[in-house]
């Protein structure tokens, strides 16, 4: 429930809370029971919300527009290219990941605040099995892993090829919304290279240890959530609405 208040204030409300008042008074409504509907039927389905809607929001829209906080509309471009070079590697050092947040507007705390969503989901062997099998090309493994963890995690994946098997991203408590992932993370169980990055620094890992308390967690993700959900809006009579979501009106 606290993640679909989340998708629902990000996407309808967070530039102008009353933006549908008087043209579809009945919206929110409708976007939550349907989305509850749906989520009822597929518990999978926070999950890939929260990712599309991340990478949404770090995907590159035509023309910004600010100074008109009414509704949020849809891009006019739409390009798989932009999704490969904005959207962060899980092989991507401190540094990078730092950057890649830093050009969206992002501070290291968000960063390690919205890493935080990795407390629900799943990834494929082949967004982390280097780790395992050839760390440094050598046909090591990520010391910076717990080995039980990588033991388990090879039982899964059983080589560099496997493309297709999934593992939960916060075993023992994927399926749940909460601050799980941070003590893992502090217990070398975080499963993303990109994870395992956020204790590098001592300031990052600072946040971490603060963020094992859910209520921190909590407080500070609905923020960050926020944040992101305002990187490049469109707005007023920048964009489009789509009249299908997938592609750009022709
Ligand atoms: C810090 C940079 C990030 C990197 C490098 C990253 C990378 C990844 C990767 C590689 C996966 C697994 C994909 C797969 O193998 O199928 C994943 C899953 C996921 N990510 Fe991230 N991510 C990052 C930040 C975020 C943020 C900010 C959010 C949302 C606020 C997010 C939400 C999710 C969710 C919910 C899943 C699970 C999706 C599912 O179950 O299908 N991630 N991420
Ligand atoms: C991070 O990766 C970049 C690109 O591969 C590299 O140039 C840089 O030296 C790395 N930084 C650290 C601290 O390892
Ligand atoms: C491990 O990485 C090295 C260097 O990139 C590569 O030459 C080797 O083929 C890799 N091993 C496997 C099993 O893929």
């Amino acid at each position: 429930m606290l993640l679909l208040s989340f998708l629902v204030v990000c996407h309808g409300g967070s530039l102008s809370k009353s933006f549908y008042q008087h043209s579809c008074p009945q919206a929110d409504d409708i976007i939550k029971s349907k989305t509850l509907q749906h989520v009822s039927a597929d518990p999978n389905l926070p999950a890939k919300l929260l990712l599309m809607h991340f990478h949404d929001c770090f995907v590159r829209f035509n023309k910004p527009l600010w100074e008109v906080p009414t509704g949020r509309r849809d891009g006019t471009v739409s390009k798989s290219i932009d999704a490969l070079t904005n959207i962060p590697s899980p092989f991507f050092n401190f540094t990078q990941l730092k950057q890649n947040f830093a050009r969206k507007g992002l501070t290291v705390s968000d960063m390690v605040v919205l890493s935080g969503a990795h407390t629900i989901g799943i990834a494929h062997c082949n967004s982390f099995s280097n780790r395992l099998y050839n760390f440094t090309g050598k046909g090591d493994q990520d010391p910076s892993l717990d080995s039980t963890y990588a033991a388990f995690l090879k039982t899964k994946c059983k080589s560099l090829s496997d493309t297709t098997t999934t593992v939960a991203m916060d075993p023992g408590s994927s399926g749940n919304f909460d601050s799980h992932y941070y003590p893992n993370l502090l217990q070398k169980k975080g499963l993303l290279q990109s994870d395992a990055a956020l204790l590098i620094e001592d300031q990052s890992k600072g946040i971490v240890q603060e963020l094992v308390n859910q209520n921190n967690f909590f407080t500070e993700f609905a923020k960050s959530m926020e944040r992101m959900g305002a990187i490049e809006v469109l707005t007023g009579s920048a964009g489009e609405i789509r009249i299908k979501c997938s592609v750009v009106n022709s």
